[in-house]
């Protein structure tokens, strides 16, 4: 067999030229006729696992070939397609550990760090979010945090980290594994924002080179990939498969979506021939509008020299621009940007925005971000001057129930002021920075029920709770 660069992508343009009658799924059936006219071609590509398409379950034929190319290309002993997101690559990893397994993770991870637990019984020990003073935002996981739970923690099966963080910054993971590694404990890394990094030396070093036993990319957020598509890379450290395999399995679709198997597919081969010099391009470009939006009154964009604790690298792209010396915040930056301008962020808040951008960004795109920032900056604002978020730590939780013990109680909602010593069916994360301050099995102690209630009468904007004012709570009905 000649080897072919997109195995997945080529057979699947065969496939198309030989005209078949399609008489299978999807009810489509390469027909795009109820699609606007640009879908045509993505519908002919949206087959099922007839002959020549393989299983992503059980692959032995084209979809083994691009799996292999994927491992190769990202440095991995063996790298699996994931079609629902970051999210299945989290879920398939708490469900490899063993059951009820401890394992320490960061305050700040992603919302299906708690589904994963959810679904394995996993017992959470929590490294507290280290807020960092000059932005407010919690930024990285430090050696020394790690190196502490692990002192105080006995039978520790896994470190689960986030890096790089939404906002780009990046935690030391060769110390942090190095930390792990010397007791035995293996390191994953939820590597979400960071799929292009190993593609060129000036962006932050990847997790898996930096000593990761497995890593979770989100490609579709820093690739040419369609939504959902992610990839769960093994280091050659990580050991057996056969649990891993059988949780992917497990959580894994039996009707992946073609077009986005061989988007991924392509996304691989054009980073590898291609992607150094995208990202070349684009780094450049990221330095040098960084230093020209820092020039702004009223705007501080450090870029890549941002210095925080714990943070060892940033992704250029992510372009965090602070708001609070503009006598307006950054949600109204936000909202004048698109309304005015036809520019959407990736977020705003109160006190900061935040920029994605690509490698596919051409200087005219940034050129235009700026010019928008530059007229923003001169006119007079709302009147709403930025509130300095208090970096104010949440207390440190104390878990009574895991939380698929939690899942699965029953509940009932009360006052907030009825809720002091219970324990909480919901969880409260002020936003930003996301970082939950309640998960539900967790007790509302009193330092917690003082903290509910400051957040409460100081209005932030809250995640997580059905009453997102707080005047009532979920609790458990132990
Ligand atoms: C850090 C991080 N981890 C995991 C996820 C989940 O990714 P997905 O939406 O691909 O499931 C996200 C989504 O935004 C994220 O930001």
């Amino acid at each position: 067999m000649i080897p072919v660069m997109t195995p997945i992508y080529t057979a699947l343009t065969h496939y198309i030229a030989e005209n078949t009658l399609r008489l299978h799924m999807p009810g489509h059936v390469g027909i795009a006729e109820a699609w606007p006219l640009t879908w045509g071609k993505l519908a002919s590509f949206d087959v099922t696992e007839i002959p020549g398409m393989d299983d992503l379950h059980l692959p032995t034929d084209v979809i083994e070939q691009a799996r292999q190319l994927l491992a190769q290309a990202f440095g991995a002993q063996e790298s699996f397609f994931l079609v629902n997101g970051v999210t299945s690559g989290i879920q398939a990893l708490f469900l490899a550990l063993p059951a009820n397994a401890k394992v320490l993770i960061p305050r700040h991870a992603h919302r299906s760090f708690f589904a994963g637990m959810v679904l394995s019984g996993t017992n959470p020990v929590y490294l507290p979010a280290e807020i960092n003073e000059e932005t407010g935002l919690s930024l990285a996981t430090s050696v020394e945090a790690v190196e502490s739970a692990l002192q105080s923690n006995e039978a520790v099966a896994a470190v689960f980290l986030t890096s790089p963080t939404y906002y780009g910054t990046v935690s030391d993971i060769k110390g942090i594994a190095t930390a792990a590694h010397r007791r035995g404990i293996p390191v994953y890394v939820d590597e979400a924002h960071g799929s292009h990094c190993g593609f060129h030396p000036d962006y932050p070093m990847p997790a898996l080179q930096a000593g990761a036993d497995a890593v979770v990319h989100g490609l579709h957020k820093t690739l040419p990939v369609l939504n959902q598509g992610g990839a769960l890379h093994l280091g050659d450290s990580f050991g057996p498969v056969d649990q891993i395999t059988r949780a992917y399995s497990l959580l894994t679709t039996t009707s992946p979506s073609y077009p986005l198997l061989a988007s991924m597919d392509l996304a691989r081969h054009f980073m590898q021939q291609e992607g150094f010099d995208h990202l070349e391009k684009a780094c450049q470009l990221a330095d040098e509008y960084s230093e020209r939006i820092n020039q702004l009154p009223g705007l501080q964009c450090w870029g890549t020299k941002l210095s925080a604790p714990g943070v060892v690298a940033i992704d250029p792209l992510k372009i965090l621009v602070m708001t609070e010396a503009l006598p307006m915040t950054g949600l109204e930056v936000g909202r004048r940007l698109r309304q005015e301008y036809h520019i959407q962020l990736e977020i705003e808040a109160e006190h900061h925005i935040l920029a994605m951008m690509s490698m596919f960004h051409q200087r005219s795109d940034w050129e235009r971000f700026y010019r928008a920032l530059q007229s923003i900056t001169k006119e007079p604002g709302d009147g709403k001057a930025n509130r300095r978020i208090k970096p104010v730590v949440p207390p440190a939780p104390v878990v009574i129930k895991s939380p698929r013990e939690a899942f699965y109680s029953h509940n009932k909602r009360v006052a907030l002021t009825e809720a002091g010593n219970r324990v909480s069916a919901e969880m409260v994360a002020v936003y930003p920075p996301g970082i939950p301050s309640l998960l539900p099995g967790e007790m509302i102690t009193e330092e917690i029920w003082d903290y509910l209630n400051y957040i409460r009468q100081t209005g932030f904007q809250v995640q997580g709770p059905l009453d997102n004012r707080l005047e009532t709570i979920a609790v458990l009905d132990l």
